[in-house]
């Protein structure tokens, strides 16, 4: 069972804006290539690229037109099958975006489903009977097909929904099937094949895309985790190191459905977004978050998933805005510090590492709308187009952050002080220790509701280290005996233990031995 992921520490790529090597203004796989020693350089051994599939690219390509077929602009699947290579001489491993809930309107599997006459497609989607009835709960593509139904959507109006049945068809709809039946089966089947083809290529797992709502009306997840298990069998059967990673957002739920590992995300009930991303973040030295809400749902999440399998938490991705939107200088060192010492394999968006920004006032890109901004390309350098590319800036794919102290790779590479070396100073001091991987216990020992610092111990294998984060500019102190021994990693100075209480400095983070 891909034990790599044990001690994975993943960075994604967004395809179109790492890095362009043929001057269309458009990243692509040679250009991933050319900076896999990069990455690995920063510390990373896996990535994560987001959908890189023929596609009308009406949302960036979670817009399948072919599932077994590259887009053209990022180059051929020979290129890709490259990627999977030069990954794996340098012991990286790499996961597909999968997309399994829809596809584009121009999949030929919708163009047939399109067709009144009945055909091997017909059921491949949710259709009503007519076009008068809408599905219920659900946005629906309506008056573009010779066939009579409205077909439902699953995000935007040009993602029409592949049909895995309904939880609990209403006997009222003949239309709503069970994922029992004949066409949500042969739609799973033929997603086997999507993945079987990948994997046969060399792709080391998938990344989930919308991986808990596959079958409908099925408020509790149950009919969506059976499907899921039916996956675990295929893929134990046939590739049983294929690691699974879940967009869902709840891991109960996720894990019981054979995922190795699933996001904490900006939705759902994860309190995600009160670390980074609300308007006084507990990572914002204004020191007015609050991190109790997001502790007491990871603490159920873990206590249900512990020994089953792991919980993810990202430094952003490609939905959400830039972690250094709202966090500047310390403040994104020490939220790296949390990032980086807790259980799952942690992700760092492409560009994370060295705070880029978040682009402010661009025109949507793709479906990208308010995501546009997250999404601009790589800084590498000081040459043209920050080394992105060298078309002529108005053929970007995405404008480039304009501001002339733009972070680039080059210099904080250059720089000890700045957040590319702490980032990776943070990832050497993970992979040293086994109380801070992937499966190393973590137990909260302070975190109350509008209080500073937040504190946990990590464990494994006789191995305790103590966390300390305190984003807030005043020192902070908490209830907590223990002799603190060697620091494996501080930043802003070192926290004292006396009399049972642990003071920490103001903007500080460390990690001790106990
Ligand atoms: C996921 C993706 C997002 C996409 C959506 C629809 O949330 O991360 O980018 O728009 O699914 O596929
Ligand atoms: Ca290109």
């Amino acid at each position: 069972m891909s034990k790599w992921l044990d001690n994975a520490v993943f960075y994604e790529i967004y395809p179109q804006s790492f890095n362009d090597t043929n001057a269309d203004g458009i990243g692509d796989f040679q250009g991933i290539i050319e900076k896999l020693d990069y990455i690995k350089e920063l510390g990373c051994n896996a990535i994560w690229i987001n959908p890189c599939f023929l596609s009308p690219f009406g949302d960036a390509g979670y817009d399948v037109a072919d599932y077994c077929r590259v887009a053209p602009r990022y180059g051929t699947n020979e290129d890709l099958k490259r990627v999977f290579e030069e990954a794996h001489k340098r012991d990286m491993h790499v996961l597909l975006d999968l997309v399994p809930g829809h596809t584009s309107v121009e999949h030929p599997w919708f163009k047939e489903s399109m067709k009144a006459d009945r055909n091997e497609f017909t059921d491949r989607y949710v259709w009503t009977n007519n076009v008068w009835e809408a599905p219920e709960g659900m946005g629906s593509l309506r008056g573009i097909s010779e066939r009579d139904g409205a077909c439902a959507i699953n995000f935007f109006s040009n993602q029409p929904a592949l049909n895995y049945g309904f939880y609990q068809p209403d006997p009222e709809k003949p239309w709503q099937q069970s994922f029992d039946d004949e066409g949500p089966q042969a739609t799973l089947a033929a997603m086997e094949d999507v993945m079987r083809f990948w994997l046969n290529m060399g792709c080391d797992g998938f990344r989930v895309d919308m991986a808990g709502s596959l079958v409908k009306n099925d408020q509790e997840g149950k009919g969506t985790i059976r499907l899921w298990q039916q996956v675990r069998k295929f893929l134990d059967a046939e590739f049983p190191d294929a690691a699974m990673v879940s967009e869902w957002g709840e891991p109960d739920k996720s894990l019981q459905g054979g995922f190795h590992m699933d996001f904490l995300l900006h939705f759902g009930p994860s309190h995600y977004n009160d670390l980074f991303r609300c308007d006084e973040p507990f990572f914002s030295k204004r020191g007015k978050g609050d991190i109790s809400e997001f502790v007491e749902t990871y603490k159920t999440n873990y206590n249900k998933t512990a020994q089953k399998g792991l919980i993810c938490i990202p430094s952003g991705n490609h939905d959400m805005d830039r972690l250094a939107r709202r966090l500047q200088g310390d403040e994104l060192k020490i939220a790296f510090a949390f990032l980086l010492s807790m259980p799952g394999a942690p992700f760092i968006y492409y560009g994370d590492e060295i705070g880029m920004r978040y682009v402010e006032g661009l025109k949507s890109v793709e479906g990208g709308y308010n995501r546009t901004g997250s999404r601009s390309p790589m800084q590498w350098d000081d040459s043209t187009n920050a080394g992105f590319s060298s078309a002529p800036a108005s053929d970007l794919y995405i404008t480039m952050d304009p501001g002339k102290d733009r972070p680039t790779a080059k210099a904080q590479m250059a720089d000890p002080d700045s957040l590319y070396h702490e980032v990776k100073k943070l990832i050497q001091i993970r992979q040293s220790s086994k109380a801070l991987l992937s499966r190393g216990t973590i137990e909260f020992v302070y975190a109350e509701k509008n209080q500073y610092p937040l504190a946990y111990v990590r464990e494994a294998e006789g191995e305790k280290v103590l966390v300390i984060i305190n984003p807030s500019d005043k020192e902070q102190s908490f209830p907590y005996s223990a002799e603190l021994k060697d620091a494996l990693y501080t930043i802003g100075g070192k926290a004292e233990s006396k009399d049972g209480t642990i003071t920490i400095p103001a903007q500080s983070a460390g990690f001790y031995h106990i």
